[in-house]
């Protein structure tokens, strides 16, 4: 067995999500011959990677780094879209020799700027406007990304002077817009919120006469993370069905997403060991060799992942705080939580872990990055 803490990827799960959503898109017509831009910042290990590249998926990057993974993965360049905020000037200039199939540019000033360096180099951007629909998701407030005033895209009401911007300036070919409202969203109604907005804003291409060939709606698809077993593949049927039902789009129009949890979240487990089990005066706490630094998401956004005990999964139920061996009280994976009876050695997987758990790993307190198996 492998030295614990690792992650752990079940390949076979993945290629079956991987059909499954690419099924579930390619059943509705107006969403055939769309792309599926799967994001890197959920999990850049090199093998889940190519498992992704090779099912013919694209990519959604937000930064130099990822686009060089994602190419060395096998993405083509044709099918990469690079979001965020800050893009450097070096990583424009990459992206561009790269070749990468869009830029989904989240202010004016970043447009101009790509113009400028697209001009120097002799190339043509691609360009989609992130375009902030204020349209709020019901997920954990760090997470939410859709609503006015924030740090991501344009708003709204600057969106025809930012188009009419694009259009204008050399170096520049505007594709169409981009969104993301937030991530772990399970209610569909949110999606059907974002699609009504972009339908209003489609009035406004329409009357000036300005074509929109693409239009990305972002990510964001959760996943069961109270019971994974009973979901092990996340509802990619309602997702698309939702975009196919409440999206207007025309023929000439490609629909584009970027799902990241969702392809690869319940592919992933932790796996870790009781290193002891304290007995304190009120409550009992299981000490495992994985900390906050391995998967931050509990600590961080107070998330709750699943855990087993899998050396004695039939043992008697007891109540635990399981907890890692960092110094922070906030590394907790968990607080009141049942668990089969535990004992020093005994191995415990914390479930669906796939998704923006190695990827937000570090090493805090001098800890090595955990490593990672990949089961076929
Ligand atoms: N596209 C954009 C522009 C995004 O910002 C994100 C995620 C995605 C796509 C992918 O979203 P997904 O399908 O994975 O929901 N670390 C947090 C999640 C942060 C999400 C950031 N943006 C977590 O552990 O819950």
């Amino acid at each position: 067995m492998k030295k614990t803490p690792y992650y752990s990827y079940d390949a076979s799960l993945l290629r079956l999500t991987l059909e499954e959503a690419k099924k579930a898109m390619e059943s509705h017509e107006s969403l055939k011959g769309g792309c599926i831009h799967y994001a890197l910042k959920a999990n850049n290990n090199p093998q889940v990677l190519a498992t992704i590249a090779s099912a013919g998926f694209g990519a959604d990057c937000v930064s130099g780094g990822e686009i060089r993974q994602a190419l060395n993965a096998g993405f083509p360049a044709s099918k990469i879209v690079y979001a965020g905020v800050g893009k450097t000037d070096e990583e424009i200039i990459f992206a561009l020799e790269a070749g990468i199939s869009c830029f989904n540019v989240e202010s004016v000033e970043e447009l101009r700027i790509i113009s400028e360096i697209a001009v120097k180099e002799g190339k043509t951007a691609n360009v989609a406007l992130r375009i902030n629909p204020n349209v709020g998701a019901h997920t954990h407030a760090n997470i939410t990304t859709g609503l006015a005033e924030n740090k991501f895209g344009i708003n709204m009401e600057k969106m025809a002077d930012a188009v009419e911007l694009a259009l204008d300036l050399d170096g520049i070919r505007f594709m169409g817009l981009h969104f993301h409202i937030g991530s772990q969203i399970l209610d569909m109604g949110d999606f059907v919120a974002l699609c009504n907005r972009i339908n209003e804003l489609r009035e406004w291409f329409i009357f000036k006469g300005v074509e929109l060939h693409t239009i990305n709606v972002g990510g964001g698809l959760g996943i069961d993370y109270e019971h994974p077993e009973h979901h092990p593949v996340p509802d990619f049927a309602s997702y698309f069905k939702t975009y196919s039902t409440h999206l207007r789009l025309d023929k000439n129009q490609q629909f584009h997403c970027e799902l990241g949890r969702s392809i690869v979240g319940q592919c992933g487990s932790l796996i870790t060991r009781c290193i002891y089990v304290k007995e304190g005066t009120y409550k009992k706490f299981v000490i495992v060799d994985a900390g906050m630094n391995d998967l931050i998401r509990p600590a961080l956004y107070s998330a709750y992942h699943k855990i087993e005990n899998i050396s004695n999964p039939e043992g008697e139920q007891e109540l635990y705080d399981v907890v890692g061996p960092i110094c922070e009280s906030s590394d907790t994976f968990a607080k009141g939580r049942y668990l089969s009876s535990t004992k020093r050695g005994d191995i415990l997987a914390i479930r669906s872990a796939g998704a923006y758990g190695e990827t937000m790993a570090s090493t805090y307190n001098a800890r090595p990055l955990a490593e990672s198996e990949f089961k076929l």
